[in-house]
């Protein structure tokens, strides 16, 4: 055993026995001298030198040559492409233009055009019956809404369609969508909605104004703007013509939606003076139909769902002041004869048909229930006294005028009324 043990030792330390100066325990003395020269002589033999270059060689061509292949493209690196066999891979890092030719199919977005139209406030009363006429006539429609007044259900039937789209946004805030026309409609119509938060409305009817003539600016889309026979405040002249100034109070409790109405009108002319923006501005006068808001505070809604729920009519004043009173369907008609047509506006948009309180309170009473009653109280700040629109600017340039008179209209709101007070007293009772 120990003569084997001597011999393993000492191996390292050469053949001549203990030749290591420090004698056979030492460390081993470095061996990179020896080496060197012995790698060489490695490569060297049987032409593997030869080899390692041929390698080089064919590796460096690959790196130069690919990147130049892809720059190239696919079509011409793969000729099979035109033929119909590009794959997703093939496609990658190519321009739309490029893909389209390639694959031989147009994108969706470049066929036949169809009119794409944004409606902001399209979940309310006007706005809903607004979209249904548009995506009637093939429109593609955005909705804009941020849900204050208005609800889903005026568009639930729409969901589905692949024309629409519905957007949940405030139109205080600037948004970015491509499209042809807009109908701004965004803002709370019911003194109840409009007074809720004054300066919320104001800020709808600047800013959201603003930002959506920005946009129509930015796109070249054309703008309609609703506005309101508001704008005319408690009028000093009648019936009301698109000429006259109006006599609004700036200080009080409508000003928030009157003035802000007016500030919107403004804007969008020194939008269309100074941008060359394309504008229309519609003046709606009162507008009733199925869909309103159940309990706005509006003359024809209170009255209705007063009756249909057995309660007495409120009239504020003595109920001599005069509204009058059009059927949403001829509004909608007349806002997109407006937006189609050539002429900038402002257009009275209303029915002159000129009712008081307590004619509209018999009318009501007839349609739905002749025992209904009345039930005056005070008026409230600033209720114009006299509101009738002289339609002629809009008959003669837009080839426009209401058609159905309140006695036929009336009883198409009624039913809607009376369905959605009904679901509402079941769901009281399932509570
Ligand atoms: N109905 C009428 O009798 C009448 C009369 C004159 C003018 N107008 C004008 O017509 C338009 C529509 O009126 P309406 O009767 O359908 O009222 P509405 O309250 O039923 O509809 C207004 C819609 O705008 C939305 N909206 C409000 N503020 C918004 C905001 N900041 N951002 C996004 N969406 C917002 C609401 O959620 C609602 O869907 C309004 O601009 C109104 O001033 C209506």
């Amino acid at each position: 055993m120990k003569p084997k043990l001597n011999h393993r030792l000492e191996m390292p330390n050469s053949n001549n026995n203990n030749s290591n100066q420090y004698g056979p325990y030492s460390p081993k003395l470095p061996k990179h001298n020896r080496s060197l020269p012995r790698s060489i002589n490695y490569l060297l033999r049987e032409q593997r030198l030869l080899f390692t270059l041929i390698g080089i060689l064919i590796g460096s061509t690959f790196f130069i040559i690919q990147p130049i292949l892809s720059r190239i493209g696919p079509s011409e690196a793969h000729p099979y492409t035109r033929s119909g066999f590009t794959t997703r891979h093939d496609l990658r890092g190519v321009g739309l233009e490029r893909r389209s030719a390639v694959a031989g199919r147009v994108p969706a977005a470049i066929g036949a055009r169809r009119l794409r139209v944004v409606v902001t406030g399209g979940a309310g009363f006007v706005g809903s019956h607004l979209v249904d006429k548009l995506i009637g006539r093939g429109n593609e429609v955005i909705v804009v809404d941020n849900f204050f007044t208005g609800r889903k259900d005026n568009l639930v039937h729409l969901l589905g369609n692949p024309r629409f789209e519905l957007i949940r946004h405030d139109v205080v805030e600037p948004i970015l969508l491509e499209v042809d026309q807009i109908y701004h409609l965004a803002c709370p119509a019911s003194p109840v909605h409009y007074k809720y938060n004054p300066v919320k409305t104001i800020k709808t009817n600047v800013m959201g104004t603003l930002n959506m003539l920005g946009l129509a600016k930015r796109i070249g889309a054309r703008f309609l703007l609703t506005s309101t026979s508001e704008v005319y405040g408690d009028p000093l002249e009648h019936p009301q013509k698109e000429t006259y100034w109006g006599n609004v109070n700036p200080i009080g409790e409508r000003s928030c939606y009157d003035e802000g109405k007016r500030t919107a009108e403004t804007l969008t002319m020194d939008y269309h003076r100074g941008d060359g923006v394309e504008v229309r501005i519609a003046r709606i006068f009162n507008t009733y139909g199925p869909r309103m808001c159940l309990d706005d505070g509006r003359v024809v809604s209170n009255f209705v769902a007063q009756v249909i729920r057995k309660q007495p009519m409120t009239v504020y004043g003595d109920g001599k002041q005069t509204r009058s009173f059009q059927y949403v369907s001829d509004l909608v008609n007349g806002l997109v004869a407006l937006m189609d047509g050539e002429h900038v506006g402002p257009f009275n948009l209303g029915n002159p048909g000129e009712f008081t309180m307590l004619e509209l309170a018999e009318v009501v009473k007839a349609t739905i229930d002749p025992s209904a009653t009345i039930e005056f109280r005070p008026n409230t700040a600033d209720d114009p006294h006299m509101r009738k629109p002289d339609i002629s600017k809009a008959k003669e340039l837009l080839n426009w005028e209401p058609k159905v008179p309140l006695k036929e209209g009336l009883p198409l709101m009624v039913n809607d009324f009376r369905n959605r007070i009904l679901n509402e007293d079941e769901g009281k009772g399932m509570k």
